[in-house]
């Protein structure tokens, strides 16, 4: 079985079925990998950085190309995980920003409930 590692300081590398997506190895390994849109290739929230052994991931589909283009997300290292199937052993950086904008992000909807409850 493949061996997926998730860089990240609470990360989490184990071994996997193959064929599963990295965002199913994040869940099959406990390790709570953003995921917004459900895994439909709409949101980017669940995109990692391919540290090694790319070649052991699934192709691009035009989906998750096309999502990555528009967000700019150029780089070949970049991958959604909702769409990568794991083939092989992978390493994968899960970006800090996106973990760390998490709970501002919370704070910010629950500033701008309350704000709407206060006129002017
Ligand atoms: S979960 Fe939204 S793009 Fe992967």
């Amino acid at each position: 079985m493949p061996r997926v590692t998730f860089l990240h300081p609470e990360g989490k590398s184990g071994e996997v079925p193959a064929n599963l997506t990295l965002l199913e190895a994040a869940q099959e390994l406990g390790f709570p990998l953003d995921h917004e849109c459900g895994g439909n290739a709409s949101c980017t929230t669940c995109r990692v950085e391919v540290q090694l052994g790319g070649e052991n991931l699934s192709e691009i589909d035009f989906d998750e190309q096309d999502l990555l283009d528009r967000e700019a997300l150029t780089e070949p290292w970049h991958r959604l995980s909702c769409q990568a199937r794991v083939m092989g052993d992978v390493i994968v950086h899960v970006p800090l920003k996106k973990w760390d904008a998490r709970v501002p992000r919370d704070q910010r909807r629950a500033e701008a409930l309350s704000s709407n409850d206060v006129p002017g």
